[in-house]
């Protein structure tokens, strides 16, 4: 584990163990994002997986503003432009490359990263 590695996610309710597979990376449309849950109910773990060519990047799907989910439509987390994630709710703007908000009500605040890797077979992996 280095200095980076970001933890806040894994003390959330229902939140994945490490080394947990999401699946393939082609399940996530180059250029789009998706969304992932884990467990049931108003805990349950969502997280959004954004893809730009061969890397992905993954957050907690709570917006820093007012802890609520990014996205209003299933998976609609980019701007129109797919250069920035975007909360749906009051429209903040993030960085997809470290989640931190650039524009909107949250500036300065950053989205709860969840580490990913994908492996030599290409699956899109926790941790
Ligand atoms: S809840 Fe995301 S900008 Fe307000």
């Amino acid at each position: 584990m280095t200095g980076s590695f970001a933890t806040g996610w894994m003390s959330r309710p229902q939140a994945p163990p490490v080394g947990t597979v999401l699946g393939p990376i082609d399940l996530i449309a180059d250029g789009s994002g998706r969304e992932f849950v884990f467990g049931a109910g108003l805990n349950a773990f969502r997280m959004l997986v954004v893809r730009q060519d061969t890397r992905v990047f993954g957050y907690v799907n709570l917006c820093p503003h007012y802890s609520l989910p990014l996205n209003v439509r299933a998976d609609e987390f980019l701007s129109r432009d797919g250069a920035r994630i975007m909360c749906r709710r009051h429209l903040a703007i993030f960085a997809i490359e470290d989640g931190m908000c650039i524009d909107g009500a949250c500036v300065g605040s950053a989205l709860d990263k969840v580490p990913l890797q994908i492996d030599a077979q290409g699956q899109v992996i926790i941790g």
